[in-house]
């Protein structure tokens, strides 16, 4: 495969990537098969962060190459505004079942951050249907990933994604991080300490008044922010709550979404249904670009009320529901059912978690955590050089041991493909363990 240009190089404004450090000696993958990435010359790369939370499937899996091919080659485009084509409604009706509760109905976007959009202003949208228009105000919560839309942005909680942009922000409030090291470092699995936190919406409303809130938007498990898994009950408490005030309680489901936690979605893990549930990413393994918002029925239905000739909700996106992605997310949702993928994420939870806990002790290594097939592990920081570590760790697992997994400061998150085999798991932390060593 010809090398890349510097021409080439260079026009490419990689997004979340320091660039001229990454120009300087850049890591580019070329293609994809199952657990691994290769390089242009060939080199094989064990994929333990399923590219980006996206690949749950593996790459380049044969069933949804043909899905996403004959799709391309029979219906390339057409439009979900006024007008429909058969696999968008196939793939949602495949996502709503597997979906809890009155979780009933889909609105596809393209991305996570659309999703984030899309379900706030469902919720904003649906009170004001409902004659409750002062309730504008969205609760997200401290370290946060929401995708990079404004509303993303405004609920997210992660200062570098936040204050850059902050003018452009619209306000909103922030419960307490789940994550207290002093209470939780080392639990492999869900927290004991931390439920108490979901009180903080109480503490909310008395401040605001619950007829101010539209809705409170939370990852059931941060990802983004390095796997913070949440404390045993808080988000049964959190839903107990949002129901008490009318508040909408939004699941952002993008990472935790297609079995990464040993079930279809984490709001069936935890027993808890939201009334709006984001999505993205495993929807497709990756495969092509689609996201969406799985809305409850009360919500829907309080926009089906006609005239006939009225549209009823202003929003959409013009690739809502690609012919493409559509066709690549029938097929993978087909693969998951058919290999038991989520069942098997649950199967592997116990011995993938066990093997990232057997790091604790490696020089520099903080806490780890685990749930279902994501793991994270923090390394204390360069004194003046937070990230540092973190980053060169990166770059080292990648070029020397042939081991990609996603970094986030100092913090090392690994998710692999579900269909990740025990062997694989020895490898990758075996080989971090020897990194780790040589610091
Ligand atoms: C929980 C969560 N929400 C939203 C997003 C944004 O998704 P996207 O990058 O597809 O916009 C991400 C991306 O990692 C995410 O982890």
């Amino acid at each position: 495969m010809s090398a890349l240009s510097t021409n080439q190089i260079e026009a490419f404004w990689l997004p979340f990537t320091p660039n001229t450090e990454f120009k300087r000696r850049p890591r580019i993958v070329a293609r994809a098969e199952g657990m691994y990435y290769f390089d242009q010359d060939g080199r094989r790369v064990l994929d333990a962060a399923a590219g980006l939370w996206c690949a749950n499937a593996g790459h380049c899996r044969p069933a949804i190459v043909k899905a996403i091919q004959e799709a391309a080659a029979t219906l390339d485009f057409a439009p979900s505004f006024q007008f429909g084509h058969p696999k968008a409604f196939e793939a949602a009706a495949k996502i709503a079942a597997l979906a809890p509760g009155d979780l009933n109905h889909v609105f596809f976007t393209n991305s996570g951050s659309e999703s984030t959009d899309t379900a706030v202003k469902l919720a904003v949208a649906y009170h004001r249907a409902r004659g409750e228009g002062t309730r504008t105000r969205i609760i997200g919560r401290e370290r946060a990933y929401h995708g990079v839309g404004m509303v993303g942005i405004s609920a997210g909680g992660l200062v570098n994604n936040k204050k850059w942009f902050n003018a452009l922000a619209f306000p909103a409030d922030h419960l307490t991080t789940t994550y207290n090291r002093k209470e939780q470092a080392f639990t492999n699995g869900l927290p004991t300490w931390g439920a108490h936190l979901a009180d903080e919406l109480e503490k909310l409303v008395a401040l605001h008044d619950a007829s101010t809130i539209a809705a409170v938007i939370v990852e059931p498990m941060a990802g983004s922010t390095g796997v913070l898994p949440p404390p045993e009950g808080y988000l049964k408490r959190l839903r107990e709550i949002a129901t008490k005030h009318g508040i909408l309680l939004i699941f952002d489901e993008v990472i935790t979404g297609f079995g990464r936690l040993g079930a279809a979605f984490a709001a069936e893990r935890f027993g808890v249904t939201p009334d709006l549930l984001t999505f993205a990413k495993g929807v497709t393994s990756g495969a092509a670009p689609m996201g969406g918002v799985l809305v409850d029925k009360k919500i829907y239905d309080q926009f089906m009320t006609g005239p006939d000739h009225a549209i009823d909700m202003f929003h959409g996106y013009t690739y809502s529901g690609h012919p493409l992605a559509a066709a690549a997310a029938c097929a993978t949702l087909d693969l998951y059912r058919d290999e038991g993928l989520f069942e098997r994420a649950k199967e592997l939870e116990g011995y993938f978690g066990d093997a990232i806990h057997s790091l604790k002790g490696k020089p520099y290594v903080a806490d780890i955590r685990n749930i279902g097939l994501a793991a994270a592990i923090d390394l204390d920081p360069i004194d003046g050089a937070a990230g540092k570590r973190g980053f060169d760790l990166m770059k080292t697992m990648f070029f020397d041991k042939d081991v990609m997994f996603r970094v986030a400061g100092d913090t090392l998150a690994f998710s692999p493909p579900l269909i990740v085999e025990k062997t694989h798991i020895d490898e990758m932390f075996g080989k971090l363990g020897e990194a780790l060593d040589a610091l």
